[in-house]
Order: C-alpha cells, then sequence, then structure tokens
C-alpha cells in the first residue's frame, strides 16, 4: 500500500518525509496557488525532498497543449508524474505523453467508466476522488471497489490511487480493498498515527519510569 501526501506545503512534504513512511507527492493547482510559489520551484524542491512519483498537474485544456506543458513538467525530474484530466483531451494527452515515455495520473476521476478509459489510454496512476463524491451523496469508496474489481480482469499497469481523502477511515477502506495507494492531506496522515490511548499509554509508562530505580 503506498502512502502518498496530498500537498503542495514543502514543510508538511518534510515532516512526512521523516516518518519514513512517505512513497510520493501529488499536488494540483489549487494546492499549488495555496503556497504562494512559483510552480517550477515548488515542484523542484518537492522532487529534492522525496525520492518517489510526484505528479504535477497540467492547466491546459487541449491536448496538444496538456502534452506541451506535461514534456515541460516531467523535464524537471525524472519522478514528475504528470497529471491530465479525465476529459477527452486528457485522454489523448495521456496515450500521447505515455508514448513518449512519461507517467501520467489521470485525475478527476469519479466513476468507473472514467477509470476504464484512463487505464486504456496507459495512464500509470487513476485518481478517484472519493471525499468529492461522499459531497454529493455517493458512496466514493464503492466507486473504487468497482474499480478495482474490473482491472482485476486485465493487465493495465495503471495503479489505483484513492485521492480526496477525507478521513483515516478512507485510507483503511483503501487498503483493505487492496488499493494500490491512496494521496492523503498532511492532516490525514496526522489523524493515522494519533490514538488518545496511544498518548496515555506513553505518559503512565514515562511518569511511572520516573519512580523507578535506574
Ligand atoms: O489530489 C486530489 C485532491 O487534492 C482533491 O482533494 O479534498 O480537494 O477534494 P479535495
Amino acid at each position: 500500500m503506498n502512502l502518498f501526501i496530498d500537498t503542495a506545503e514543502v514543510a508538511e512534504i518534510r515532516e512526512a518525509q521523516s516518518w519514513g513512511i512517505l512513497d510520493g507527492v501529488t499536488t494540483n493547482p489549487s494546492l499549488v496557488a495555496k503556497t504562494g510559489r512559483d510552480f517550477e520551484s515548488v515542484l523542484r524542491e518537492i522532487c529534492s525532498i522525496v525520492d518517489g512519483p510526484i505528479s504535477a498537474e497540467v492547466v491546459s485544456t487541449d491536448a496538444p497543449g496538456m502534452v506541451e506543458e506535461g514534456a515541460r513538467l516531467a523535464r524537471l525530474h525524472r519522478n514528475v508524474v504528470v497529471e491530465c484530466p479525465v476529459t477527452p483531451e486528457g485522454l489523448k494527452a495521456t496515450r500521447s505523453l505515455t508514448g513518449r515515455g512519461h507517467r501520467v495520473n489521470v485525475t478527476l476521476v469519479f466513476s468507473a467508466a472514467q477509470a476504464l478509459l484512463a487505464a486504456k489510454a496507459g495512464a500509470a496512476f487513476i485518481s478517484p476522488f472519493v471525499g468529492r463524491l461522499d459531497d454529493v451523496g455517493h458512496d466514493g469508496m464503492d466507486v473504487v471497489g468497482q474499480i478495482l474489481e474490473m482491472l482485476d480482469h486485465y493487465t493495465y499497469p495503471a495503479e489505483v490511487l484513492v485521492a480526496s481523502v477525507r478521513s483515516p477511515v478512507h485510507v483503511i477502506r483503501a487498503a483493505q480493498m487492496g488499493a494500490h495507494g491512496a494521496t492523503c492531506p498532511f492532516a490525514v496522515l496526522q489523524q493515522l498515527v494519533k490514538h488518545p490511548l496511544t498518548d496515555v499509554g506513553l505518559e503512565r509508562f514515562l511518569a511511572d519510569w520516573k519512580k523507578a530505580k535506574h
């Protein structure tokens, strides 16, 4: 199970990386905008922190533009994975970028049908947005289950990277289903490690240790 962090904040990435549990990073235009920093310099810095797939999204909406932008992003570092939306133009761009040897993360996936097309276009990663599906009254993890069941019959190289993760429950369900990975905001990574009984237990151990002979 791969755990990615879904942020463009380098301080969060450095901290998560220091825990020794991080396999990659995903960003998107909204997350990059929040940093107030230049995209390419943030991306270079992220690539210097984590040695794993780093998704960087294109903002062109036509295939030639996505391919040009994606190829430029991929040239910045060997770990850059180009993120393309699952639109007809995004599928064209995915096929073209994949043909040029770049890895593509097909993003904004909300259905098994979209995931199937992404796999056929050559995606290295497929990102179903579970939290946003939950927000509109669906069960995002049901869609993940459909995608995994579907891909299990074939040999597409695509990995399912559960995205728009809002809570540890999404991550645990993803792992139970055998999803290849989940990308989590830093707050969710913190929630994953935190347990009140661990805190209480540690406090008690340390208090008792003070009373022990040593
Ligand atoms: O990587 C996709 C993810 O960032 C979307 O998350 O929380 O904006 O739905 P959210």
